[in-house]
């Protein structure tokens, strides 16, 4: 049996962090209290004007091949998930491609399904690895969300960050990724979306991300909640035999609803929403790598990883790191 195991992570968060104080110092209309209270967001990070996904994923990309242990030239898959891609074309996965100097001829795109971004792509390269054609695939989730947000609007412009996290994923003969699940609602689009175009060399509808957070935030705490489950249940593991949940990080309240639903501690639950905001397809291998290198995650422990986002799209992945 081949499984994808988890070679080695890495992730790259741009510049330096910014706090919540500094957005009102910038005018918006919000306080710090509130921002805590409601998100558990303290700061975030925000890349510099000219800095875009595919350097972000670049960055990630290095450090998670570094720590698989291989080189650019081994990886013979790319899937990077992003909604703010460098361009409409070429795909972000091309141009990580490029930087990263593989001209080996393997497959490289994008996936697109927001926040649910990277537990779709993670789902996707295992069923290419399992099929036996894949040997190394490099997944990232790479994200300037920075530049689809209303920084008029405070209702969302406070909750979002700008990053990029990646996984090296290889085929083994030791278990490694045991139970994936991932699904879409598409009568949800409305709730969250950024719903403009290009069309004719114009902008046309608004360009903005826009939300309905109530119903977002209903809606999260019961998918997340269902499709951590579902991953358990197909993987054959309790979910007392998790050792740690990594929830796409959005907000603090849904995070610890989330694990509430589940019966888990916090002690078993990976935030960083506090000092990443919430980076949409990027939030899952940041926390992830964070997770490793600061040694939470050990080998053969048990991981859920899970996403949702617009469209609306959730995802899980349950592995034995
Ligand atoms: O990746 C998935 C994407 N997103 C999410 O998962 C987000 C899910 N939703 C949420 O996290 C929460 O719904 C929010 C954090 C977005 C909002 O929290 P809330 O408790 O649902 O607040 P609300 O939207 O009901 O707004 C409450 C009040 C309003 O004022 P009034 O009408 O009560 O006077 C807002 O105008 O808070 C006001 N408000 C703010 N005040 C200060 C909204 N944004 C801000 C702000 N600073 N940044």
């Amino acid at each position: 049996m081949i499984y994808a195991r988890v070679a080695g992570t890495g992730s790259y968060l741009p510049g330096n962090p910014v706090t919540n104080d500094d957005l009102v110092a910038r005018g918006i209309e919000t306080s710090d209290e509130w921002i805590v209270e409601r998100t558990g967001i303290r700061s975030r990070y925000l890349a510099a004007p000219d800095v875009t996904s595919s350097q972000l994923a670049y960055e990630a990309s290095l450090r998670a091949i570094e720590a698989a242990g291989c080189k650019p030239g081994d990886i013979d898959l790319i899937i990077v998930a992003t909604s703010t891609p460098d361009f409409i074309f070429p795909s972000t996965a091309t141009l990580l491609q490029a930087r990263l100097g593989i001209v080996n001829g393997s497959p490289a795109f994008d996936l697109q399904a927001v926040c649910a971004g990277f537990a779709y792509a993670i789902s996707t390269a295992e069923k290419f690895i399992r099929s036996g054609g894949t040997r190394r695939a490099l997944v990232v989730g790479a994200e300037v969300f920075s530049r689809i947000l209303d920084w008029n609007d405070r209702g969302t412009c406070v909750l979002f960050g700008d990053g990029a996290g990646a996984v090296v994923l290889e085929a083994s003969e030791a278990p490694g990724i045991l139970a994936s699940a991932i699904h879409a609602d598409g009568s949800h689009n409305p709730i969250l979306c950024v719903p403009g175009q290009i069309n004719r060399g114009e902008v046309t509808g608004d360009p903005f991300l826009r939300m309905d957070g109530q119903a977002v935030f209903k809606f999260a705490v019961k998918v997340l909640a269902d499709v951590a489950r579902e991953v358990a249940d197909l993987g054959g593991v309790s979910l007392d035999e998790v050792d740690w949940l990594i929830p796409h990080q959005a907000n603090i309240r849904i995070i610890q609803a989330t694990g509430k639903r589940l019966g888990l501690s916090m002690d078993k639950v990976i935030a960083t929403v506090s000092r990443h905001g919430n980076t949409s397809a990027a939030s899952i291998p940041l926390a992830l790598d964070e997770a490793v290198r600061d040694g939470r995650i050990q080998r053969g422990q048990k991981v859920i990883l899970e996403g949702i986002g617009g469209g609306f799209a959730w995802g899980a992945t349950l592995l034995q790191f």
